[in-house]
C-alpha cells in the first residue's frame, strides 16, 4: 500500500500521508492541507476525525472490541480490581504484586478531603443535581493544591496530583451523596479496599458498623472497570482539549465531568431509568413507547440505545447484562423495570428502525438497573460513571501532555453575514 493518498482539487494534486494504526486502522493526515491548498475539512461532531494518536484504548465498533493497553475488557472485568485497571491505564502496564501494593497504600493515604469542602456543599439548594456539585468540588480542589497549577510541573508533581485525585474522588462522591440525603458524612477507612471504602462512606452510618456485601462490592468493582476509559469520547476529548491549553488536571477533569453530565453521554444512565419508570407509571406498553421513539415525538429517543462508535454491539453492555442478572438474583430483587428493559431490547433489536440505524443497547442500558438494586438514588448514577471514568481521564490528559500536543483549536466554515456598514443606534429600525 502507498504511503500517500492523492487529493485532486480542481486539477491540482495534494499528497496526504497515510498513517496505519496497530490494528490496521487507516488515517489520512490532513494537517498541512490548509497551508498548501486553503481548504479545511468539515466534519460536524468529529464523526470521522482523529484528534490524536493514542496508546491507551483500542476499540473496534464494527466488531464490538474494547481493549485497554492491549488487554480485552472481558479479561480485565473478570480478573482485576478497579485500581489495577487504573494503574494499567495511567502507567501502561498491569502492576505486579509489589507495585500494586505500593499503589494501593499510597492511594489510601490521600483519601481525606479538606473540611471546608463541606461549606461549599452546604451552599447548594436542596435537590441540586450531584453532577453540578461534583463538577464544582473538582474545580475547587485546584485551590487546595496550588502546587498542581504549574503547567510545566515535573513528573513527581503529576504523580501526587494523580494519587490525590484517585484517592479523594470516592470520598467526594460519597460526601455529595450524603449531602443530598441530608446525612453526616462517613470518613474514609483506609484499611478497606477502594470499592469497599467507597460503599462504606456511601451506605454506612456514623452510628453503626458497616459490613460490605461481597456481591455488591464485586458488582461495583466490575461496573467501575467497565467505565474506566473509552478512548476519544466526548468527556475524554474535553479533558484533553482543556488540558491542551495547559490548564491544570483538576480544572480539565471538572470540564470532563460537565461533558459527561449530558444525557447523550454519561447522563443517559439516569435517563434510562427515568424512561423505564415513566413507561411503568404511565401504563403504556414497551411497544407503544418504541412507536413514540420511531415517530420522533418531541425528540424522544430510546435512551441507552445507540452509540457513536459501536455499530454492532457494545461489549460493555453484554458484560453488564450478565452482572445485572447475577446481582438481582443474589439480592433477591425482582424489578419490574428489568422486564420492561428486556422487552424494549427484544422488540428494538428486531425492529427495522433500530436495525437499519445500527442501534444496539449501550453500557448505560442496564447499569441503572444494577445501581438501583444496589441502593443508589437515580441522580447519583452519572456520578458513579464519573468515579469509574476518572483513571481514563487522567491517562488521556497525561498522554496528551507527554506527547506535547498543541493547543486544541478547530477551524470553522463561516456562514454568517458578510461585512456590512455599521448602523448608528438612532438609525436602527
Ligand atoms: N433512539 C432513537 N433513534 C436514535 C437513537 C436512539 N437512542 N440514537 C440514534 N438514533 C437515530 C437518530 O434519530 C438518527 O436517525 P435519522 O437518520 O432518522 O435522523 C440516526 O439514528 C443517527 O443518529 P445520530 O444522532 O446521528 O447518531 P450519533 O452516532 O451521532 O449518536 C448517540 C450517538 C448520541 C449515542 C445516540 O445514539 C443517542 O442519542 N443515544 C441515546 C442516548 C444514549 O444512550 N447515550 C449514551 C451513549 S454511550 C455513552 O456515552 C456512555
Amino acid at each position: 500500500m502507498s504511503d500517500n493518498a492523492i487529493l485532486n482539487i480542481e486539477g491540482k494534486e495534494y499528497n496526504l500521508p497515510i498513517h496505519k494504526g496497530t490494528e490496521g486502522e487507516l488515517a489520512l493526515n490532513i494537517s498541512k492541507l490548509r497551508d498548501e491548498s486553503q481548504y479545511i475539512t468539515l466534519d460536524l461532531g468529529y464523526k470521522n476525525t482523529g484528534a490524536t494518536t493514542s496508546k491507551i484504548t483500542f476499540l473496534d465498533g464494527e466488531e464490538g472490541i474494547l481493549r485497554h493497553r492491549g488487554y480485552s475488557i472481558e479479561d480485565l472485568a473478570e480478573n482485576c480490581t478497579f485500581l489495577e485497571v487504573a494503574y494499567l491505564l495511567i502507567k501502561g502496564n498491569l502492576p505486579n504484586v509489589e507495585e500494586l501494593s505500593t499503589f494501593q497504600n499510597t492511594i489510601s493515604r490521600h483519601t481525606l478531603v479538606h473540611e471546608d469542602v463541606k461549606l461549599m456543599l452546604n451552599a447548594y439548594p436542596t435537590g441540586a443535581h450531584p453532577m453540578g456539585k461534583l463538577m464544582a468540588v473538582m474545580a475547587l480542589m485546584s485551590s487546595f493544591y496550588p502546587d498542581s497549577l504549574n503547567p510545566h510541573s515535573q513528573e513527581d508533581d503529576f504523580a501526587v496530583t494523580m494519587n490525590r485525585l484517585l484517592a479523594k474522588m470516592p470520598t467526594i462522591c460519597a460526601m455529595i451523596h450524603k449531602h443530598s440525603v441530608g446525612h453526616p458524612m462517613v470518613y474514609p477507612t483506609n484499611n478497606l479496599n477502594y470499592v469497599e471504602n467507597y460503599l462504606k462512606m456511601t451506605f454506612g452510618h456514623i452510628t453503626e458498623e458497616y459490613e460490605c456485601d461481597p456481591v455488591i462490592s464485586d458488582a461495583m468493582n466490575k461496573l467501575l472497570i467497565l467505565h474506566a476509559d473509552h478512548e476519544q469520547n466526548c468527556s475524554a476529548s474535553t479533558v484533553r482539549m482543556v488540558g491542551s491549553s495547559h490548564a491544570n488536571l483538576y480544572a480539565s477533569i471538572s470540564a470532563g465531568i460537565a461533558a459527561l453530565w449530558g444525557p447523550l453521554h454519561g447522563g443517559a444512565n439516569q435517563q434510562v431509568l427515568e424512561m423505564l419508570q415513566e413507561i411503568k407509571d404511565s401504563g403504556i406498553t414497551p411497544q407503544q413507547h418504541l412507536d413514540k421513539v420511531k415517530n420522533k415525538e418531541a425528540g424522544v429517543r430510546l435512551m441507552g440505545f445507540g452509540h457513536r462508535v459501536y455499530k454492532n454491539f457494545d461489549p460493555r453492555a453484554k458484560i453488564i447484562k450478565g452482572a445485572c442478572d447475577n446481582v438481582l438474583k443474589k439480592l433477591g430483587v425482582n424489578d419490574p423495570l428489568l422486564d420492561i428493559a428486556m422487552k424494549l431490547e427484544e422488540i428494538a433489536l428486531k425492529d427495522e428502525y433500530f436495525v437499519s440505524r445500527k442501534l444496539y443497547p449501550n453500557v448505560d442500558f442496564y447499569s441503572g438497573i444494577i445501581y438501583k438494586a444496589l441502593g443508589f438514588p437515580t441522580q447519583m448514577f452519572t456520578v458513579l460513571f464519573a468515579l469509574g471514568r476518572l483513571p481514563g481521564w487522567i491517562a488521556q490528559w497525561k498522554e496528551m501532555r507527554e506527547n506535547n500536543e498543541p493547543i486544541g483549536r478547530p477551524r470553522q466554515l463561516y456562514l454568517g453575514e458578510p461585512l456590512r456598514p455599521f448602523i448608528k443606534m438612532s438609525d436602527r429600525k
